[in-house]
């Protein structure tokens, strides 16, 4: 093992995330101290973790002398001036500034002048935080995320006065500690709690208007864009609790940058402690710790289908009727749709409305098909009606994209369905971190697919549904909405033609 880059640690409040914090440091070969103002805490601490080391000793994943030496470097503290001798110390207690401060305080006159400090907020201005200490150049952010030993990225952050050095030190000894470092700089949410506002906030944006429940959001996500849980499942996850405090902070932070605003739904739901997984219900009721999922709807049966035309102005056209003729519709081809035929429309960001009145469409028989996602890409369509379609038209319009087995959503009228609005929201909003300068766009990518469990990092993820249909998925959605949220980040404008993730050199 090679020398740690801190050779005694200490770790300050041993709760959830200090344990975490200890687990990995003392994995990596350094002496560890731990303090706690609870009584008990850090006796807790080190028996989890001695437990947690046996089993795997046990298990034969971890050899069992291997298993007795990081035992061995876990040692309590009785008060902080025990931490005297530590080169780094990792705080981890109360998210409160005014508790934070007092302690970064004493510690300084506590640790020698060459030790580094450093604070696990999530929340906090870390240049508020060295706000009044005697050194700030050696103290920084480093913040992990829950479950530390899993979760294996970790934010660096550099406050106002932070020294290069300092911030070289954590990297070097996340490496050791077998975590993937990136540089973030001292704003609102860091990298990857301001990265992940898009998707729960857009998905809440879309139940609110009544496009879709929120099961359907879920189901679209996961099957079209590869999201491992739906946001409402992830919001059941992490509990509103958690998450909507982050949403509302985040957005004041901003000063109300309307991109970040938060939702009145998840402000209810907490009011009325429907939080989530652990509260029982959250979006999904739990029986047993199962979601109960409601069953989605059947395919409609129809005896005979009616002949198709597609718009012009379609996108993916010739792709669409490539895929009609693969599910046996009879396609006209005429300048203009029969009196009978149902017609697609497939909009980049307006609604099936607008199109159908612009292009003087019968709204009765006119149906939207979302083509951002390549179709041999996706495991589900999604079509939308608008208020005018005749319930026989959207029934044979479900029927017939159902033919070859693939699932198929059916959603109400709306500027980009769910998929469009949602990633156009990501990538913007990546985007403008790039813009921001928050990070470099490789760390962004990295964090977002290490913090945030995404299929692809926000700007690959743009690069794969084409940064143009992106572009003008937003300019359309703001004509629609009239909404400066989705106002594309000049950052995005500038590579609509070149790609984004490209660039990753360039920062
Ligand atoms: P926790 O409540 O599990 O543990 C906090 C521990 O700090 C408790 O054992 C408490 O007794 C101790 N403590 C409180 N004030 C103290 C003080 N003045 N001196 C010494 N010990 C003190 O909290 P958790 O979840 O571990 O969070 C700790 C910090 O990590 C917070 O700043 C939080 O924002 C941040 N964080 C939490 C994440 C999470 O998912 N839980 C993720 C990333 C950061």
């Amino acid at each position: 093992m090679t020398t740690p880059r801190f050779t005694t640690v200490g770790i300050v409040g041993t709760g959830a995330m200090g344990r975490g914090i200890a687990q990995i440091a003392a994995q990596a070969g350094s002496a560890v101290l731990l303090f706690d103002t609870q009584a008990d805490a850090i006796a807790k601490a080190r028996d989890a973790l001695g437990a947690q080391w046996d089993k795997l000793a046990d298990k034969g994943r971890l050899d069992p002398a291997q298993a007795t030496a990081h035992k061995a470097r876990l040692r309590p503290a009785a008060s902080l001036a025990e931490l005297a001798g530590c080169d780094l110390v990792v705080e981890a207690i109360v998210e409160r500034l005014d508790v934070k401060k007092a302690l970064f305080a004493e510690l300084e006159g506590i640790v020698q002048p060459a030790a580094v400090l450093a604070s696990n907020t999530s929340s906090l201005s870390v240049t508020a935080i060295a706000a009044g200490l005697k050194r700030p150049e050696r103290f920084a952010g480093y913040h992990f995320f829950n479950p530390v030993p899993l979760m294996k990225v970790v934010e660096v952050i550099a406050g106002l006065k932070t020294s290069p050095d300092t911030c070289a030190a954590l990297t070097d000894y996340a490496r050791q500690m077998g975590h993937t470092p990136v540089q973030a700089a001292d704003t609102p949410g860091f990298v990857v709690n301001h990265a992940g506002r898009g998707y729960g906030t857009e998905a809440l944006r879309i139940v609110s208007e009544g496009v879709a429940d929120f099961a359907t959001i879920d189901r679209i996500l996961k099957d079209q864009v590869g999201f491992r849980l739906g946001p409402f499942e992830l919001f059941d996850l992490t509990a509103l609790d958690v998450s909507h405090p982050v949403m509302e902070s985040i957005y004041r932070q901003y000063y109300d940058e309307p991109r970040y605003r938060p939702s009145v739904i998840t402000a209810q739901r907490l009011a009325g402690g429907v939080v989530g997984r652990k509260s029982g219900e959250g979006f999904y009721k739990y029986v047993d710790g199962a979601a109960q999922m409601a069953p989605e709807p059947p395919v409609p049966q129809v005896a005979e289908l009616p002949p198709v035309w597609v718009s012009p102005r379609a996108a993916r056209r010739a792709e669409l009727l490539q895929l009609l003729k693969d599910l046996g519709a009879k396609i006209e081809t005429g300048p203009s749709p029969s009196m009978h035929a149902l017609t697609l429309v497939a909009p980049l960001g307006f609604d099936v409305t607008t199109v159908a009145v612009v292009e003087r469409l019968d709204p009765a028989r006119t149906i939207g098909i979302d083509l951002l996602v390549d179709d041999k890409a996706t495991r589900r369509r999604v079509l939308a009606t608008n208020p005018a379609t005749r319930s026989d038209m959207r029934d044979a319009a479900h029927a017939l994209f159902s033919r070859d087995g693939k699932a198929v959503s059916v959603v109400r009228d709306s500027g980009g369905f769910v998929t469009q609005r949602v990633v156009a929201t990501i990538v913007n909003i990546a985007s403008d971190m790039c813009q921001q300068r928050v990070c470099s766009p490789r760390d962004l990518e990295t964090a977002v697919t290490l913090g945030l469990g995404y299929p692809l990092g926000p700007l690959a993820m743009g690069d794969k549904f084409g940064p143009a249909n992106v572009l003008e998925v937003l300019f359309n959605l703001q004509t629609v909405y009239g909404d400066p949220r989705y106002r594309p980040s000049p950052w995005l404008r500038r590579r609509g033609a070149i790609g984004l993730s490209l660039l990753h050199e360039e920062s």
